[in-house]
């Protein structure tokens, strides 16, 4: 991963990294690129030894269709992803990495790892030169944050730990970020400063009032600065000649968002 970082969008495929195999305005399939043919779970065996060494964008005839082999997009590996906690989307997950100050080469953590929505995002973020950790106190949600990891190509970014993070904190200093999506963030608050570097940036995801409300007010008692919580709306537009106009339903209330930074 890390050398092809600074390499073209179109470099050859190589065997193992993640492909995906979309039907025109269809289905999608998240496959790992094998030089011999694999089975995909409720559809058949596939075979895309062809498209290892070749450019992304090639098709395929298969079980009666036609699929193009692209490399996978962010989009791509969310929807992807096989769901056991309630997920962050994306509309949050975006927000969470600026307030958490997450970027190309730093070192972050999050709890809980839940089915690894964020953890997807933050390992795509830091890029081959950072880290992720990510705690979650049941084995079972890691072990399905781990497999979607695994499937997105980004493992080697990423270390799982079980832990309860309001009780035994964490293991990092000189941490450049934090991201806390529990149901009691305001617990792991302490930890997680210590945890900061100075100058370093946490980021709460909490669904109600009541959560912000014990969340900003143990920030501030801990002496966290540049606390701020904001809420994010998603409307998608409805596009077609003449008749352009917002869709009826839109993506409302998720969690209130809160960035603060260590100071001292
Ligand atoms: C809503 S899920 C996280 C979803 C995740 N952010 C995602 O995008 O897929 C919350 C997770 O936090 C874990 N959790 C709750 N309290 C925790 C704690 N004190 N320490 C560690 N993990 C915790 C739960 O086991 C659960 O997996």
């Amino acid at each position: 991963m890390g050398e092809q970082e600074h390499m073209s969008a179109d470099r050859p495929l190589v065997e193992g990294e993640p492909v995906i195999v979309r039907r025109r305005e269809g289905e999608a399939y998240l496959l790992a690129l094998r030089a011999t043919p694999q089975s995909v779970e409720g559809v058949g065996v596939i075979d895309l030894s062809g498209q290892v060494g070749a450019p992304p964008g090639g098709t395929i005839e298969w079980a009666g269709a036609t699929y193009r082999i692209l490399r996978p997009s962010l989009a791509d590996l969310l929807r992807q992803l096989r769901r056991r906690a309630q997920i962050i989307t994306p509309k949050d997950a975006q927000q969470l990495l600026y307030l958490a100050q997450v970027g190309p080469g730093t070192r972050v953590a999050e709890a809980g790892a839940g089915s690894g929505a964020l953890t997807v995002v933050l390992a795509h973020a830091v890029g081959a030169a950072g880290h992720v950790v990510s705690y979650d106190r049941r084995s079972d949600f890691l072990e399905v944050a781990r497999q979607n990891v695994t499937r997105a190509g980004l493992s080697d970014r990423v270390r799982f730990v079980e832990r309860d993070v309001t009780v035994d904190g964490f293991d990092e200093h000189l941490l450049d970020g934090i991201v806390l999506d529990v149901p009691e963030p305001w617990g792991a608050l302490e930890a997680a400063r210590k945890a900061l570097a100075i100058g370093g940036a946490m980021a709460a995801y909490t669904p109600t009032y009541n959560q912000l409300e014990r969340t900003v007010r143990t920030l501030r008692d801990l002496g966290f600065e540049e606390v701020r919580s904001i809420e994010l709306l998603e409307r998608t537009l409805h596009v077609g000649e003449g008749g352009t106009r917002p869709e009826f339903e839109m993506l409302g209330h998720t969690a209130f968002l809160t960035g603060a930074r260590r100071v001292s």
